[in-house]
């Protein structure tokens, strides 16, 4: 899942003072964190610095938060390497203060096989500078037909979930032979409940969709409720990739009780409607697409009740020329920690503790990932926020490949002043140091 090299380089660091937020642990207060051996030694007031091959930071006035988890990325290697790389995109992820990063397999070819999982392993041990993880295809090639061998994937530590990323799984009875499948590999299905490109719900009969469909882009809710309810007999847990409408969510806290059932929402969604404008007046373009500003206070409202479990990126890098023919996708691994601390934690619509707790502690929980936490014992992945600090989002300055951010000119309070990855420090003040 990481780097060897990683594990190799790490040196013991003592960060001195910091505002150690835990949710997990109930922690939030002022205390030292010791790292020996790439993993938390202990978390305790004035510790002595009395250890070989330490480093002491004083981090002072900064927050220390457990590693965040991004779990919804497009790394777009192999076969879009143009867009993003497993390297530019660990860089992207450590500047934006993740440790810790789940990729999409929508990669060509795509990630739907042994080989496939094999291949990405070995890819992120050459060259990923954190902790990549990965999703399966659903189905092959994610065209919604046969489903992949699920069940040999249950002890593949690096495979976390199953999803066929930007299509809809349109047949009912695909779904719930997935669901069945999955819930023998003991991982949860991540279902995006969108109209893609290349699949439409007219392609299929009512029958076998499970539902009447609605027009295009407006079917979210519609495989909400199908997968909800499908699930529901079966015991496998869902995992609701970008949701967009107030309908979906209001149907998952109505169902929530029936449990397995968790969903993320990214920051546009969360902060952009349908009048957005970028600061070169165009639309952005994503799926699923920008929504009303009821739609915005409802993701909103269900992120601060605890309905929304997780704040992903779905960090989703394209080239201009694709941008420029349509190219659906919002890159957002530099800026997300940003704008949830600026737009959301600052004006009180969620705490820093619920920040931590959607971006560290609900998605290493949701998807068996070790870390979300500062217990003695995890591996040493750790991010210090310096919460005053004021920045501009400049698209130039990014470590990804791609420019495709919709933010870009928006003034941000609020950053990741550190990433620690296994003991290691990556990134500090702002240039990637590993
Ligand atoms: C995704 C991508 O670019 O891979 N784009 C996006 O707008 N979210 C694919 C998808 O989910 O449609």
């Amino acid at each position: 899942m990481g780097n060897p090299k990683l594990l190799l380089k790490m040196k013991n660091i003592l960060l001195k003072n910091g505002h150690v937020v835990d949710p997990l642990n109930n922690v939030d207060f002022v205390s030292d964190l010791l790292i020996i051996d790439g993993r938390i030694k202990s978390l305790s007031k004035n510790v002595k610095p009395e250890y070989e091959n330490l480093e002491v930071v004083d981090v002072s006035g900064k927050f220390v938060v457990p590693g965040l988890i991004d779990c919804h990325v497009h790394l777009r290697e192999p076969g879009y390497e143009e867009k993003e790389t497993i390297e530019t995109g660990s860089r992207s992820a450590a500047m934006g203060g993740f440790t810790t990063v789940v990729c999409e397999p929508n990669t060509n070819p795509p990630i739907d096989s042994v080989a496939a999982v094999e291949d990405h392993v070995r890819r992120v041990g050459e060259k990923g500078l954190i902790n990549i993880y990965t999703k399966v295809c659903i189905t092959k090639g994610s065209k919604g037909e046969v489903i992949t061998d699920m069940e040999k994937f249950g002890c593949y530590r690096s495979v976390v979930a199953f999803s066929d990323d930007g299509n809809p799984v349109l047949r009912k009875e695909v779904m719930v032979r997935a669901l069945h499948t999955a819930a023998m590999s003991n991982k949860p299905v991540s279902p995006h409940c969108e109209d893609s490109g290349f699949y439409s719900v007219k392609d299929v009969t009512e029958e076998e969709l499970g539902f009447s469909p609605s027009k295009k882009f407006w079917n979210e809710a519609n495989f909400v409720k199908r997968d909800i309810n499908c699930a529901g007999s079966i015991g496998c847990h869902v995992h609701f990739s970008h949701l967009s409408l107030k309908e979906s969510i209001d149907y998952i806290s109505e169902k929530r009780e029936q449990g397995n059932i968790t969903c993320e929402a990214t920051p546009h969604h969360l902060l952009l409607d349908g009048d957005y404008r970028d600061i070169n007046g165009e639309i952005p373009v994503v799926n699923p697409p920008l929504r009303s500003q009821v739609d915005v206070q409802s993701i909103q409202k269900g992120l601060s009740d605890g309905i929304i479990d997780v704040i992903a990126s779905d960090h989703a890098p394209h080239s201009l020329p694709d941008k420029k023919s349509g190219a659906p996708g919002i890159i957002g691994l530099e800026t997300t920690l940003g704008l949830v601390l600026t737009e959301l934690v600052r004006p009180g619509i969620i705490t820093l503790r619920d920040a931590v707790l959607k971006m560290s502690t609900n998605p290493a929980k949701i998807f068996k990932i070790s870390g979300g936490s500062l217990l003695p014992g995890m591996p040493a992945d750790v991010t210090v926020i310096d919460m005053e600090r004021e920045w501009v989002v400049d698209i130039n300055s990014f470590e990804s490949k791609s420019r495709n951010c919709p933010f870009q000119g928006w003034k941000l309070k609020g950053q990741a002043v550190m990433t620690i990855v296994s003991g290691n420090i990556v990134m500090r003040e702002g240039k990637i140091v590993f």
